[in-house]
């Protein structure tokens, strides 16, 4: 059987724009804002998604359209290694975790869409949320609903399935999120969650900014979809006449426009009408927060606008929920297609059949669901593109160049050696530091004589990968 790729070429860049625009944007990033010092944390992020995150993105694009495989089979591929056979599977459970929480988030999304028309959270916004959250039987189904709608998009095929979906999701997406931003410009205080949202806090980011590193490191790679071998997947199915470079840059670019006009909708609302929700934290805090907004929104001539504005808030959203577990569905699915010849429905049943296990786990377990999606998920990105761009540096060497050149314009082309040395030495160095300390952090370690231990042992591991990791077409 031939492998799928992209029907036209805004397809693949939708389907990843549509990846990477998801609950990372809007669910998860003010939440993480709101836990490390606010706009300090907004400044390290943006600086991350910027000189990580987009030359990683690169790396796994390189890697994926290289290969034409799943992360396990890519690297296996490509290397003929299966050391690093593993180090790919590794992105595949990667991709398994993350959809085991964020299906249990897309639950709630679902579920406050369908309850907005009538308004039923409006009430106690708090309360609703402690009622729903976490070990029902509620929080389990409407995970299950949510997990079957992803599995019906991957069902479907590439082409059918993902291109055909968010084809339709990100263009609405994108508009309706302008509209409300428009809108919410207008609201009494919307000054003040701008100036929360984008006001520098430089004394708070020199204080913490061991702590800041990890999560902000962890939340770019996160709301990017890089670091899980998803856009290795998307990449996979791509023809030889993109250029990755453009792609890479014009995803970032979205991504980044989507998840800050999703913030100039959620601060100026919180600030107007749920003033005391606005520095809330833990994951709770949109629904809590902005659904207490909504329930406080006055009626205008007879028209109930809170009504309005949450029904199209949390259509968005559900949305952009569903056009990244596709993606992250994809991983599993697109690994036991290639490499043990199941066919598609039956790898998207199968898998759909686990993750609705280790979802009711979230569901049920709160400690399990903070642990996994504050900290572990971030630590699991940040080693997995460590991984990926090892590989690229060190294993592909000059055949990256060849792949990143293919298709790109003079101006591409020239990025593509330093972007190789950035990949193979400079970032990896980055991520062992990043991901060490996010690690002494998580024991509760976080002190200075362990920032030190971080530093050498980065060091140290930085000259073993120099040394050890050398491939055949190695550049470096
Ligand atoms: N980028 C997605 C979001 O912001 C989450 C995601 C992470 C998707 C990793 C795929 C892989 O919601």
């Amino acid at each position: 059987m031939t492998r799928e790729t992209w029907a036209t070429r805004v397809g693949f860049i939708l389907a990843a724009v549509g990846s990477a625009v998801g609950l990372g944007n809007i669910w998860r990033f003010p939440w993480m804002t709101a836990e490390n010092g606010g706009s300090a944390f907004l400044i390290v992020y943006l600086g991350i998604v910027l000189l990580v995150g987009v030359p990683g993105l690169l790396g796994e694009f390189v890697i994926g359209r290289r290969a034409k495989r799943n992360p396990a089979g890519a690297l296996k591929k490509l290397s003929g290694s299966r050391a690093w056979e593993l180090v790919g599977g590794f992105s595949v459970v990667t991709a398994v975790i993350l959809l085991s929480f964020y299906s249990v988030v897309g639950g709630w999304i679902l579920r406050y869409f369908l309850a907005s028309p009538t308004g039923a959270y409006f009430e106690s916004p708090g309360g609703y949320y402690d009622s729903i959250a976490f070990g029902t039987t509620g929080s389990v189904g409407f995970g299950l609903v949510f997990l079957v709608l992803t599995g019906i998009i991957v069902f479907a095929g590439v082409r059918r399935g993902i291109e055909v979906a968010t084809k339709v999701m990100m263009p609405a997406i994108v508009a309706l999120l302008l509209a409300l931003a428009g809108w919410a410009f207008f609201q009494p205080n919307a000054m003040a969650g701008y100036d929360f949202y984008l006001g520098a806090d430089w004394g708070y980011l020199q204080a913490n900014f061991f702590d800041i590193l990890p999560a902000a490191a962890g939340q770019a790679l996160f709301t990017l979809s890089v670091g899980a071998g998803t856009m290795i997947t998307y990449a996979s199915y791509l023809g030889e006449d993109r250029s990755l470079p453009f792609d890479g840059s014009a995803i970032a670019v979205l991504n980044t426009f989507v998840g800050v006009l999703a913030g100039l909708v959620v601060f100026p609302l919180l600030f107007s009408f749920a003033p005391d929700a606005a520095g809330t934290s833990g994951p709770g805090a949109l629904f809590v927060g902005i659904a207490g907004a909504f329930a406080n929104l006055p009626s205008v001539g007879g028209i109930p606008t809170g009504i309005l504005i949450a029904t199209l808030f949390f259509g968005v959203v559900t949305l952009a929920a569903l056009s990244s577990s596709i993606s992250m569905l994809e991983i599993p699915v697109s690994f036991l297609v290639d490499e043990f010849g199941v066919e598609r429905k039956y790898a998207t049943g199968g898998m759909l059949a686990l993750v609705s296990l280790t979802m009711t786990v979230n569901a049920l377990r709160p400690p399990v669901f903070e642990f996994i999606a504050g900290t572990l998920v971030d630590l699991m990105l940040t080693a997995g593109l460590l991984a990926f761009l090892l590989f690229v540096g060190w294993v592909l060497g000059r055949d990256a160049i060849d792949e990143f050149a293919k298709g790109a314009s003079d101006f591409g082309r020239a990025l593509a050696s330093p972007w190789l040395l950035a990949v193979g030495v400079l970032l990896p160095l980055f991520l062992l530091f990043t991901l060490l300390t996010g690690i002494f952090g998580a024991l509760g370690m976080a002190g200075a004589i362990e920032t030190w231990m971080t530093v050498v042992l980065s060091v140290a591991l930085g000259l073993v990968a120099f040394a050890g990791l050398r491939g055949p077409t190695s550049v470096l």
